[in-house]
C-alpha cells in the first residue's frame, strides 16, 4: 500500500506562529527531550508540566538519573503511572553512562536500542535534539495522516501504520526534521483533534485535506475495537493501629512492580465478611468503616475496588498481620509521603492511609 500525503509545507509557518510554548521545545538537550517524551507517552501535556520541572530540578542530567535511589525515583514519578517507563529510563541512563561515557548517543539506531525507547520516541529525540530526518509517528500523527488521506482502513493494523508512517516520512522536509515533526504533533494535539471534533476551519491543511473534502473528518480514523479489559474485583483494607498503617510491597515484576500498597482480598466483600477474615487471622478489631467503591483503569485490566478502614487493637496487631500476609508491615502514616510510593490506583483510599 503506497500512500502520498499532500504538500505539508504550510504547517511549518503555521507551527512557528501557533505552537504552544512548551519547555521541551526550548531545548536541544536530548536528555530533557527524552524525559518529556517518556512522560508524554501516556499523560496529557498540562498534567506532565509540573512533573517535568520537578524531575529535572532533582535529576538535571543522565548521571543524576543513573544514580538516583529507586525509592526516590518512584516518588518523582508517583501519580504519572506506568512506572516501567521510569524504570526503563534509569536502565537506559546506566547504559549511557557505561557504554557512551554519559553522552546521549546521536545515532538513530543507538537511540532506538535504549530500553523503553521505541520507533516513535527514537524519531522524536533524533529529530528534536539533533535534527536528524526520522519520522516521529504516534497516535496523533496517525490520525492527522489518516484524515489527510481519507484513509478508511483500521489505522492500528500493522500494515496501515507502516504505510502511514512511510507517507509521513516521505512528506518531511529533510532539512527541517525537528520543526516538521513538532508541527504534525501540534496539529494533532490542537487542531486535528480526536473524537470527531477537528477544528478544520483553522487548519493550515484544510485546502488539501481529503477527509474534509469528502466530509469524513468526524468519522476518521477507523480503529478496530481492542479486546475488552479484564475486570478484577478487590476489597481494599486500610489496616490501622494507632498512627500506623499496614503496607506491603508488590512483586518486582508485573503490574505496578515494587510499589507499596495496602492489603486487599479477592472479590467484593461485605464488612461482615471482612471482619470474619481478619478475626480468623487472630486480629482484634475495634472498628470497621466503609470507604466506598472506586475503580482504576489500566491498559489491560480494570480494578473495581471496595474499601474499608479497619482500626485494629494493638495487642494482636503484629502477629495477626503476619498471619494475614507475610509481606505486610506497619509504617507510620507520616512516613508514607517520604519513603513509600503508593500507585495512584489507590488514590481514592490514600487519604485514609
Ligand atoms: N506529545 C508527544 N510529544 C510531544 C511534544 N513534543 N509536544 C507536545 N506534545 C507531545
Ligand atoms: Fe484534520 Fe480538518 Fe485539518 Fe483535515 S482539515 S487535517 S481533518 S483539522
Amino acid at each position: 500500500m503506497e500512500l502520498k500525503l499532500p504538500d505539508m509545507s504550510p504547517i511549518l509557518d503555521w507551527y512557528r506562529a501557533n505552537a504552544r510554548k512548551l519547555p521541551w521545545r526550548r531545548t536541544r538537550d536530548p536528555y530533557r527531550i527524552w524525559v518529556s517524551e517518556i512522560m508524554l507517552q501516556q499523560t496529557r501535556v498540562e498534567a506532565v508540566l509540573p512533573y517535568y520541572h520537578r524531575f529535572l530540578a532533582r535529576l538535571p542530567d543522565i548521571a543524576a538519573l543513573a544514580d538516583c535511589p529507586e525509592g526516590e525515583l518512584m516518588k518523582l514519578w508517583e501519580g504519572l503511572g506506568y512506572y516501567s517507563r521510569v524504570r526503563n529510563m534509569q536502565k537506559a541512563a546506566k547504559g549511557i553512562m557505561s557504554q557512551y561515557g554519559g553522552a546521549f548517543p546521536q545515532n538513530f539506531e543507538q537511540i532506538l536500542s535504549l530500553p523503553g525507547i521505541g520507533e516513535y520516541t527514537a524519531g522524536a529525540i533524533a529529530s528534536f535534539a539533533f535534527d536528524l530526518p526520522y519520522p516521529a509517528v504516534d497516535g496523533n500523527v496517525l490520525r492527522v495522516a489518516a484524515r489527510l488521506l481519507a484513509f478508511e482502513e483500521d489505522v492500528l493494523a500493522p500494515a496501515s501504520k507502516k504505510a502511514l508512517t512511510a507517507a509521513v516520512w516521505a512528506a518531511q522536509s529533510p532539512e527541517r526534521a525537528a520543526t516538521y515533526n513538532q508541527a504534525v504533533i501540534e496539529l494533532g494535539a490542537t487542531v486535528c483533534l480526536p473524537n470527531g471534533t477537528p477544528k478544520c476551519e483553522v487548519c493550515p491543511l484544510a485546502g488539501v485535506c481529503r477527509a474534509r473534502e469528502q466530509g469524513l473528518q468526524t468519522v476518521l480514523p477507523v480503529r478496530k475495537k481492542p479486546t475488552p479489559r479484564k475486570v478484577e474485583e478487590r476489597t481494599v483494607l486500610i489496616l490501622r493501629e494507632g498512627d500506623r498503617v499496614a503496607l506491603r510491597q508488590r512483586p518486582s515484576s508485573g503490574l505496578l512492580a515494587s510499589l507499596f500498597e495496602p492489603f486487599s482480598l479477592k472479590g467484593r466483600l461485605s464488612a461482615g465478611e471482612v471482619m470474619e477474615k481478619l478475626t480468623g487471622a487472630g486480629l482484634e478489631i475495634l472498628r470497621v468503616g466503609d470507604l466506598g467503591a472506586a475503580k482504576h483503569i489500566f491498559t489491560h485490566v480494570e480494578w473495581q475496588m471496595q474499601g474499608y478502614e479497619v482500626i485494629l487493637c494493638e495487642k494482636s496487631a503484629e502477629t495477626g498481620l503476619k498471619k494475614l500476609d507475610q509481606g505486610l508491615f506497619f509504617v507510620r502514616r507520616y512516613e508514607i509521603d517520604e519513603g513509600y510510593a503508593v500507585p495512584s490506583a489507590y488514590s481514592a483510599y490514600r487519604p485514609f492511609m
